[in-house]
């Protein structure tokens, strides 16, 4: 099957697409971007995503390239045109094009939008039923991780780490010794009390779409919630770990550090959890 991009007006088969060298996504990574899955070809907590680039757009000062409307049409034209049945929309606005120099462009330098298209196979049954490894490493990114930007070379650096060592993900670590998140995914475990524990939404993390599904899911279950920083040494102990993304929705973490998180399988409320995002997204979410 040909695929389609999406780029400044135009729908390109993926193998001619391209944006030119002096973009400023190119040159400076100064651009941010956003992955929403498409569940059985529609498109999964859409709004949400749009709220959050619209955040990351206000936050490096950069005009919305297209109006939400027009947006919204384009996100369905590419899942139209590629078939796309399940999968992902990368959409991607840098600051244009223009001759390379730090400061902003003068005014007339449009944004670049591009969108691609990839299908994905679900998550294998035994990274469920096993559970997936964790480790851990400093955090060495920026200080503004609550914005989207295309600029993920301490993110890439961290996760390549993690698959060196047989790991599944990279638990970023701040300077007091406390999980921010994952190189691209957000952190969670659950106490010995039944707790459900995520770092509260600041600077350092990612506001995680999938994050937000899932309290809104666990509150809806009744489940006990609590946003506070964790350690390592507190998820060690505690009876279960797991990750949260658009494309991994609740995964367990059975593993950190090569040491074993309770019982060392799968825990009953992370496995819930997945359920009940995999029942929403069935419904629409
Ligand atoms: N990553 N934290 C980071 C640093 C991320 O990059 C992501 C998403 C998340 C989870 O956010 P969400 O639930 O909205 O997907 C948390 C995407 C999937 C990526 O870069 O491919």
């Amino acid at each position: 099957m040909s695929r389609f991009a999406y780029v400044n007006g135009q729908y390109l088969p993926l193998s001619v697409a391209g944006v030119h060298i002096e973009d400023r996504g190119y040159q400076f990574a100064d651009g941010i971007y956003e992955v929403i899955a498409v569940h059985q070809g529609r498109l999964v907590d859409e709004e949400a995503h749009l709220v959050r680039l619209s955040r990351s757009l206000h936050e490096i000062e950069l005009a919305w390239p297209v109006s939400k409307a027009v947006l919204k049409h384009i996100l369905r034209r590419m899942i139209a045109i590629n078939l796309l049945k399940n999968g992902i929309l990368y959409l991607q606005i840098t600051r244009g094009v223009t001759r390379r120099d730090h400061a902003f462009p003068k005014p007339g330098v449009t944004p670049s939008l591009v969108v691609t298209a990839k299908t994905m196979k679900p998550t294998p049954p035994e990274m469920i039923e096993r559970g997936v490894a964790v480790v851990t490493m400093p955090d060495q990114r920026w200080k503004r991780c609550d914005i989207k930007s295309v600029a993920l070379l301490p993110n890439i650096l961290s996760k390549q780490a993690a698959k060196l060592k047989g790991a599944y993900e990279a638990w970023l670590i701040d300077e007091k010794g406390f999980v921010t998140e994952g190189s691209s995914t957000n952190a969670w475990i659950v106490t010995g009390k039944g707790e459900i524990v995520t770092r509260p939404l600041g600077q350092p993390i990612l506001a995680g779409v999938t994050r937000q599904a899932i309290l809104a899911l666990a509150k809806e279950a009744g489940l006990k919630l609590v946003e506070r920083p964790f350690k390592p040494a507190e998820a060690l102990k505690a009876q279960e770990a797991f990750l949260t993304s658009t494309t991994s929705w609740a995964l367990p973490i059975t593993r950190i550090d090569g040491k074993p998180v309770g019982s060392g399988k799968p825990g009953p409320i992370t496995l819930r959890l997945r359920q009940l995002y995999a029942e929403a997204l069935d419904k629409g979410l």
